[in-house]
């Protein structure tokens, strides 16, 4: 296998996406995984179902969605990437503290997408995500350079949002940061769509959305698992 074939990285992202399936967060083909690698991003291969994903399924691609290699040693990958590399590609272009996207239609965080609706500051946790509020970008057309560049805006100082009709997306520093961000969204997604049964809940202000903000980064708050010495 080339150096430049990232095996270990390449099983990562095997073991990340079929979580996103058993945490239920995602089903079926839905849903897409990307890590940073030097000069692009290796990504999840359109269409194949991550059960019958193996590491060399992976394609690496630069940030024009051009292939950049293969670890059997062919030219490119024989599978093609993502239909929604450029969501991948463009957020980590222009976001270099990230390393790791993940995009899934979990089923709280899409019915409020639908709806176009962000989910506010109802709850400390949505602090998770860097901001008061999970916005919500607008609808494109999955697959388009205007989904990926919504998405990239919607972004701007936030590591989630949601995707109006669609889904949502979830950054990391490292692929389990990135699926522990997207589960904690759709947990918070479902908890607001409960709360809205008893009408729009009370918001937390600014002040203290910014307060809990800096106490989370401050004690790398839900990052244990990624410090040395813990699993
Ligand atoms: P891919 O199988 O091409 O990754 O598409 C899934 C998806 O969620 C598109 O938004």
């Amino acid at each position: 296998m080339p150096a430049d074939a990232q095996p270990e990285l390449r099983q990562k992202l095997v073991e990340v996406a079929r979580r996103m399936n058993s945490s239920g967060i995602n089903q079926g083909t839905s849903g897409n995984l990307s890590a940073r690698i030097p000069g692009g991003l290796l990504i999840t291969p359109t269409s194949l179902p991550y059960e019958q994903m193996e590491p060399e399924d992976l394609v690496a691609i630069d940030f024009g969605g051009h292939p950049t290699g293969h670890p059997k040693g062919h030219h490119s990958s024989p599978r093609r990437p993502s239909s929604e590399w450029q969501l991948h590609a463009e957020i980590l272009r222009s976001r270099p503290e990230i390393e790791a996207v993940l995009h899934c239609h979990s089923i709280h965080a899409t019915a409020l997408a639908c709806h176009g609706r962000p989910i506010p500051s109802f709850h400390y946790m949505v602090a998770m995500a860097g901001t008061a509020t999970i916005p919500c970008a607008p609808y494109s057309t999955f697959g388009t350079k205007a989904l990926s560049l919504d998405a990239v805006r919607a972004l701007e100082g936030k590591l989630a949002c949601l995707l109006a009709q669609h889904g949502q997306v979830a950054l990391g520093r490292n692929l389990d940061q990135a699926l522990r961000l997207a589960i904690e969204v759709e947990t918070l997604a479902h908890m607001y769509l409960q709360a809205l049964s008893l009408g729009e809940p009370p918001l937390l202000d600014a002040a203290e959305m910014e307060r809990v903000i800096a106490l989370m980064g401050s004690m790398h708050y839900g990052q244990a698992a990624d410090r040395p010495g813990q699993s």
